[in-house]
């Protein structure tokens, strides 16, 4: 009886066999036989073969919060949305034979600087996020990839006569107008001795809404509780103010210590363009700040046409946002654009592989644009008109 039981039983060589097959279904030790099981990896610079591939390279390196305040748009982001889908409400009609043998050349002109492509860095703020070289390897990138011209930030991490000395491609400014003149005028006799090339007042973020932190300071409801009270005075919104006092005849006021071009970006209707023409301006950039600012607006891809429309040659247009590929910028110059800006993939090119990723994100696009071109059988600039595209904007 007692033996039956025993031989019934749990024995020695039982127990390690089960305790080891125990062991070979844990997840733990499954790990350590399959070492690649949670493989991933960053893929090198080579690998990236449009300027989408940056983003998730970009991500993958930079703490969440950093990649986050490239990535936002205003509220729904339905305008962030927008500005990218309005290149597919735009049609391209190739009139291949019209090249006619010729080479392509894709350089042009803009208010005397001289591109070896229409397309430019756009202005955004704090390089030093991305990468620790900040705008140092931004105009690295730049001045690797033919001289691509930036449009440094008002809000850079490193001042402008530090950024204009470690290059030597050229540098547009980006200004977002103190209310006092005499800042303005120090601020710009420095920048213009540094040898930028044209200014361009900011008037598309006059209430910055990003920070969750700051968003809430907006809605008078400071973190953490306590019922703030608007602030007296000009801050009649209980936004900073530092931006709501601009009106028309501070860039008469700009004008007098400024020997340079200088465009308005932030215009996204006709009205706004022909008061800038009028108000003496040389150029007029159409953008609504990455849709940052406002939901709800159109893409400046759609108000292109009429801005073009209302400022009649007068002036050059340059557009931005939701450029991606060679073929967005091909539509924005049928469309009228002089010259486009480019900003979150420079952004990713940056923070994925410091200088040498913004120079390939701008050979990726000049590569497409030129082969844009030659798709549609345009071999210059000046010959790139409203022939090649059909625009269906709602
Ligand atoms: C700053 O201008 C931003 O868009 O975050």
């Amino acid at each position: 009886m007692t033996e039956r039981l025993w031989r019934g039983c749990l024995t020695r060589r039982g127990a390690v066999r089960a305790v080891a097959g125990f062991l070979a279904g844990s997840p733990l030790v499954r790990a350590q036989q399959d070492p690649f099981r949670d493989h991933s990896r960053v893929p090198g610079l080579g690998e990236l073969k449009t300027t989408f591939d940056f983003e998730p390279v970009a991500y993958a390196k930079l703490p969440r919060y950093t990649y986050d305040y490239t990535s936002y748009g205003a509220d729904g982001e339905f305008t962030l949305r927008r500005n990218r889908e309005a290149f597919d409400w735009v049609d391209l009609a190739p009139r291949s034979l019209a090249a006619g043998g010729r080479p392509v050349s894709t350089g042009v002109e803009v208010l005397g600087t001289r591109l070896e492509y229409p397309i430019m860095v756009a202005p955004s703020a704090a390089h030093a996020a991305l990468h620790p070289e900040a705008e140092v390897a931004t105009c690295a990138g730049c001045a690797a990839a033919s001289n691509t011209v930036l449009i440094s930030s008002g809000v850079a991490s490193l001042s402008f006569d530090k950024i204009a000395a470690s290059t030597k491609a050229p540098l547009w400014y980006q200004l977002y107008p103190s209310r006092n003149m005499d800042d303005n005028r120090k601020l710009l006799d420095v920048v213009q001795s540094s040898g930028a090339k044209a200014i361009v007042v900011t008037v598309d973020q006059q209430a910055p809404v990003f920070e969750r932190i700051q968003h809430d300071r907006n809605l008078q409801r400071p973190p953490g509780g306590g019922g703030g009270r608007p602030a007296a005075g000009l801050n009649l919104y209980g936004v900073s103010d530092r931006r709501l006092w601009y009106e028309w005849k501070m860039f008469d006021e700009l004008r007098a210590f400024v020997r340079l071009p200088i465009l308005i970006k932030g215009v996204m209707t006709a009205e706004d363009a022909r008061l800038a023409v009028e108000h003496g301006l040389n150029g007029v950039y159409v953008s609504n700040h990455g849709g940052r600012s406002v939901d709800y607006e159109e893409s400046p891809l759609e108000v292109l046409p009429e801005v073009v429309d209302a400022v009649k040659g007068r002036v050059p247009v340059l557009v931005d946002g939701g450029f991606r590929r060679g073929a967005d910028i091909l539509k924005a110059l049928a469309l009228g654009a002089a010259a486009v800006a480019v900003c979150r993939p420079q952004r990713w090119g940056l923070a994925a592989y410091g200088g040498a990723g913004v120079q390939r994100v701008f050979e990726i696009l000049q590569a497409e644009f030129r082969l844009a071109m030659a798709a549609t059988g345009r071999t210059s600039i000046a010959s790139i008109d409203g022939s090649i595209v059909r625009t269906y904007f709602p």
